[in-house]
This record gives structure tokens, sequence and C-alpha cells, in this order.
């Protein structure tokens, strides 16, 4: 078993004919010279992350992990990256140990005051994390959720709070400074959707036990491998593909197809990275996800036999840790006993290659992107893929894919309407 992933497509694409305009969109990214430069310190932060910060981290981590709850309040890529991270290594069903759950990302007062309820008689941290400092849903959640901290540890909640945030301006920063909270900081060089490596992710990663190092190397091989300027580079392959179906094939919708549920958060940072990054100037593929099996029962049907504006884009999972095998029984009474002994993943695989070949002679181009493993090193690695491709594929659909002016005018005008109320 190699290290590396593998990526397969199944039309006959000639990736040449893109490779000027590819190459030149890694050079935007290389260079600095492109829509948006002054926010590509993810490119090379795996490598020279703040070392210090990463061991105050790690110490803090230790004394949260101890502790029955941490509440990670954020929103968008203030959350997405470590849920993905953690709902797609840790176990299904929860075991022992520390539970971490996220609020600050809806608005829903049931939500909140079901959280209050779930952790108020709970040993309990809270994770702030907002770049900008004041984003309205983080902010909500926060004066609830340190309110409810005060009132149960006094003055010691100054040590149960830590903050994630810029390191010079905005009102958190200002807050915590005079607080005296813990503090990480969101690099100035990193937007949201491209800060999962940062300490906006690695510290709630760090505290539910994942080996936040193995990952970084995971990423730290990515980036040796996904900026060569070279169309053996499968992240630029991935980006062409996508630019070619846009423009060429006309298609509109991206699924990002899994065959694990522990990916269905992976998934949706995955639709924010790109749909955040590129839908602009009227431009971008729409991004949608599915689990299959499951939603081959639903929508299935839509992909297969529907408006044919759909390609997919499928991670395969090579090998999984866990496994069960279909037992032997006497009377039969399903008729499935030709499928006794063997293994449920290699039958799910088989159910990848049926799909795959059906939605492929639907007219439903398919790339499938093989990942050895479900590790942390495999994740760092997908993770710095994904960014490197969305990166290339936004340049080349000229469009800066670091701003979020869209977003920036919804938040404007609920704070007008907020006003009103
Ligand atoms: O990708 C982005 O920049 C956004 O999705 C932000 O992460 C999100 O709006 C939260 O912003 P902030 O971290 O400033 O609270």
């Amino acid at each position: 078993m190699t290290n590396n992933f593998e990526l397969d497509f199944s039309e006959d694409l000639c990736f040449c004919n893109y490779e000027k305009e590819a190459f030149k969109a890694l050079d935007f990214i290389l260079n600095k010279n492109g829509l948006g430069s002054k926010f590509l310190g993810w490119v090379t932060h795996p490598e020279v992350y703040d070392r210090e910060e990463y061991s105050r981290m790690k110490k803090l981590s230790e004394k949260v992990k101890k502790s029955e709850v941490l509440v990670v309040i954020g929103v968008g890529g203030s959350f997405l990256g470590s849920k993905a991270v953690i709902k797609a290594l840790k176990p299904y069903f929860k075991q022992d140990g520390l539970d971490i759950v996220f609020a600050g990302n809806n608005l829903s007062g049931d939500y909140l005051s079901e959280l209050v309820e779930y952790i108020k008689d709970k040993d309990f941290f809270i994770n702030v994390i907002s770049k900008s400092g004041s984003t309205f849903e983080t902010a909500v959640a926060f004066r609830v959720l340190k309110g409810v901290c005060e009132e149960k540890y006094g003055k010691e909640a100054t040590n149960r709070i830590i903050v994630t945030t810029d390191a010079e301006r905005g009102l958190l920063k200002e807050f915590s400074d005079r607080v005296g909270y813990e503090t990480f900081c969101v690099p100035d060089d990193i937007g949201g959707r491209f800060s999962v490596l940062t300490a906006v992710g690695l510290f709630p990663i760090m505290c539910a036990e994942i080996d936040t190092d193995v990952i970084l190397l995971g990423a730290n091989d990515g980036l040796e491998e996904y900026t060569k300027k070279s169309l053996d580079n499968i992240s630029l392959k991935y980006a062409i593909i996508r630019n070619a179906m846009f423009k060429d094939k006309k298609k509109e919708i991206e699924y990002l197809v899994a065959h694990e549920f522990k990916l269905a958060y992976l998934q949706e940072w995955w639709k924010q990275l790109f749909a955040e990054s590129e839908g602009k100037k009227g431009k971008g593929l729409y991004v949608e996800s599915a689990i299959f099996t499951r939603d081959l029962h639903s929508f299935g049907q839509m992909i297969q036999d529907g408006n044919k504006i759909t390609f997919e884009t499928i991670i395969e999972v090579e090998n999984l840790k866990n496994d069960i095998i279909i037992p032997l029984i006497e009377e039969d009474f399903d008729k499935l006993n030709y499928l006794a002994k063997k293994s449920l993943n290699d039958i799910n695989k088989v159910a990848v290659t049926a799909t795959r070949k059906a939605h492929t002679d639907g007219d439903v181009p398919t790339v499938r992107i093989k990942v050895p493993k479900l590790d942390a090193y495999n994740i760092g690695k997908l993770i710095y893929f994904f960014e490197m491709s969305c990166a290339i594929s936004a340049y080349m659909l000229d469009v800066n894919p670091f701003d979020q002016p869209g977003v920036d005018n919804y938040k404007k005008n609920m704070y007008q309407l907020l006003e009103k109320m």
C-alpha cells in the first residue's frame, strides 16, 4: 500500500489543453501575485507554523481532555474544518472521554437552550473562534455561554474560556486581552475556510485526542506534492477537470460522493471551501454532496436519469479500520447465503463500482479520488489537496478565491434589520 492518493476520470479529457491556464493559476499561488494574494499563508503554514503557540495548544489541550465537554463556538471556516476531522477520525458511537460539541453556527434558540441544559452540570471548557471577532452567530452564542460559564465557575471561568482570533484586531481580541483569556491566533494571511490547519482547527482536534503532528505531516507531504508544476500533480488535475466540466461540458453541479458516513462533515467543509471561494461573478459549479448507498434510494434517480447537469467526485477509502463479515445462516430466509463470509466493506466497494458504471453510462462523468486509509495522515493530506485544488480552480475561473462579498451582503442586511427589531 502506498501513501499516494490516486485520481482517475471517466472521460477522455486532454489535460494538456488546459495546461497553460492551470500552470498560470498555480503561479499566482506560488508567486503570490494573483487576486487576494495576501491570503496565501495557508500554502506554507504546515511547514512554518508558530511552534511556541503549538506547544501552548498541546499543553492546554491536556487540561481540557480531562473535562467532560468542550464547546467550540464558531461558524463557517471557524468550525467546519475541526468538525470534519473529528467526525472522520473518531468512532461513530460515543465512547468515554471528552465530548466536543459545536455552537454559534446557527441562530436556533431551541439548540442553544438544549446545549445550556446539557453542559450546565458538566465539567466544561469553551473555545470561541472568530477571525474577525464580531461574527453575529458566534458573538450571540458566546455571550450566552460565557454567562453560563461564569455562573458556574465564578472567577475560575477566565481559565475555562479559550479564544482563537486575530493577533491584534477585533472586539474579541480586545476583550480577551482585558480579561486575560488564553488566546490563540488566526494568522492574518489565512482566511476562515483555509484555516483548519491553524489553531482554528488544530486545537479542538487535539482535544479530541487526534494526533495533530501526523495531520501536519500529511499536509506537509501535500505541500510538496501538490505545488508541483506538472500534469502529474493530481490536485492540479482535479482543478482542470472541474473547469473543463463547467466551461466546456456545461455541467452546473458537482456532487462530492462518499460511501462512509464519517466523511459527511468533510463534505460540508468541502462545500464551504469551494462554494465561498468560487461562487462569484455569476460563475462556479454549484456544489452538493451525497452519501451512497443511502442517497441512491432518494435522489440517485435524479442523478442517473434526470437533467444532465451534474458530475460526481467520489472519495474512495481503500482500507477501513473496521469491517464485518456476512454470517452464514442455515434457513437462508433472505436468500443472502451467496454472500456469506464476504466482507461488508468489500460489498460496499462493489456498490462504488456498480454505481460509477451506471452513472458514467448515464452521461454523469465521474472522478475518483482514492485515499489509502481514513487516518490523521491522510486527512491532513486530503485537506491540503482540496485547498490547493480550490485555489487553482478559482484562479482558472478568474475569480478571487479568498473573499466572500456575497456573505458580507447578508451580514450587512441582517444588522440593518436587527436594528429595527
Ligand atoms: O471562510 C470564511 O472566511 C468565512 O466562512 C468565515 O470563516 C466565517 O464567516 C466566520 O468568520 P469569523 O471567523 O470572522 O467569525
